[in-house]
């Protein structure tokens, strides 16, 4: 599967569909030739590091900025014109602006005052609103007597009360200190599954995106790497960006090439060499290819090597207990390898490990291209 084909997935009721999409801010082309189907329920998360232009895609999404060619379709009807208060859409950005001199109740009402909706209609959507946002208590005050998880949750009550099928939400945890963000995490993936709307979340933060989403796109410098359900994100990266945006420590790399002939290929990395019969390979390379040769962390084993396993040996340079689990530095083939264990490990800095995996779960991919293969 070549990298193109892997975004161009259609799917059967789309409820937001982004065409040929191409923006520039003057002479800088920031998204070409973009194609994005979201399914109606859908939870699309769009991630990719800093400057990708995930804020760029959403807001032409939300009609907020001019694109140069493309359509965008929301609900089956052409929007690519129609201003954003038209879209049916509701928007969380990451700095919740809220009126400072309003109650929380009336920063939930006012964009449907504006609106003109009758005040029983206006009333019933608030209180709904404040129930699923755990609110309800917090209807009088003003924002500044509110916490940062309070704020936001307002925020997002504000983009709630409009109804609409279509939620955009741009980092709107990452203002939030790690653990109110990871309770809030839990809550937006509640209220999706309360609600059932469709859902394009914008995160550089990886583990919002494996968490919350159906289907994850991974973007790099405005092009879309992957997309697909967290776990073949996880599993089978397309490329060597993909691999190491995704996991935490990061995935491990050793510089290579494929050596042997028809079946019995091998990976020959520095004073190593991994029997690749159990690998699957997508795009089966010739002997001579320079590779690079991506495991886990997790996938590594302090343990002897078990059937179809490799094992090696290194010394132990730093081990970090991080609770749950215990994450053990070592070398193998020249290059460091980071092992995650668990939290019991009684693995000492200066220790002789013995490790062992699986190559069938590595991931190999091309020096040159980065390509998986
Ligand atoms: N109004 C603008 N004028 C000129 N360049 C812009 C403008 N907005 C964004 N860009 C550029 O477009 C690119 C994509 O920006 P965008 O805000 O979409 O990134 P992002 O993926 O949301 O990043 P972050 O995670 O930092 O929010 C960047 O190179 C940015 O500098
Ligand atoms: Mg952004």
């Amino acid at each position: 599967m070549n990298q193109m084909s892997a975004t161009h997935q259609f799917v059967a009721e789309p409820s937001v569909s982004v065409r040929d999409l191409d923006i520039a801010f003057g002479a800088h082309k920031v998204i070409a030739d973009l194609d994005l189907e979201i399914a109606r329920g859908e939870f699309l998360v769009l991630l990719g590091p800093s400057g990708c232009g995930k804020s760029t895609l959403l807001n032409a999404i939300a009609g907020l900025i001019d694109i140069a060619d493309g359509e965008i379709w929301i609900s089956g009807e052409n929007v690519t014109w129609a201003e954003p208060k038209d879209r049916g859409i509701g928007m969380v950005f990451q700095s919740y602006a809220l009126y400072p001199r309003m109650s929380v109740e009336q920063n939930l009402s006012f964009g449907l005052k504006i609106a003109g909706l009758p005040k029983a209609e206006i009333a019933a959507r608030v209180e709904k609103a404040a129930a699923l946002l755990h609110l309800s208590e917090l209807l009088k005050r003003k924002p500044a007597e509110l916490s940062g998880g309070q704020r936001q949750r307002v925020a997002i009550g504000r983009a709630l009360v409009r109804q609409v099928d279509v939620f955009l939400f741009d980092e709107p945890l990452s203002n939030l200190d790690a653990k109110l963000r990871n309770e809030l995490r839990v809550e937006v993936k509640k209220l999706h599954q309360q609600l059932g709307n469709t859902m394009i979340y914008v995160t550089h933060d990886q583990v919002e995106a494996m968490t919350l989403a159906d289907r994850i796109a991974v973007m790099r410098s405005g092009v879309i790497q992957q997309l697909g359900p967290p776990q073949e994100i996880y599993r089978r990266p397309v490329n060597r960006f993909v691999a190491s945006f995704i996991g935490s420590p990061g995935m491990n790399f050793f510089d290579g090439e494929i050596v042997g002939t028809g079946d019995g290929l091998s990976v020959a990395l520095k004073g190593e060499r991994v029997d690749l019969s159990r690998y699957a390979f997508a795009d089966r390379p010739e002997p001579g290819r320079k590779v690079a040769f991506g495991l886990r962390p997790e996938h590594i084993a302090i343990a002897g090597a078990r059937d179809g396993q490799v094992a090696a040996t290194g010394p132990v340079e730093i081990v970090e207990p991080m609770g749950a689990d215990t994450i053990v530095w070592t070398r193998y083939a020249g290059q460091p390898l980071t092992i995650r264990t668990d939290g019991e490990s009684r693995v000492r800095a200066g220790d002789t490990i013995t490790f062992s995996f699986d190559p069938a779960v590595a991931c190999i991919f091309d020096a040159a291209n980065e390509a998986r293969l």
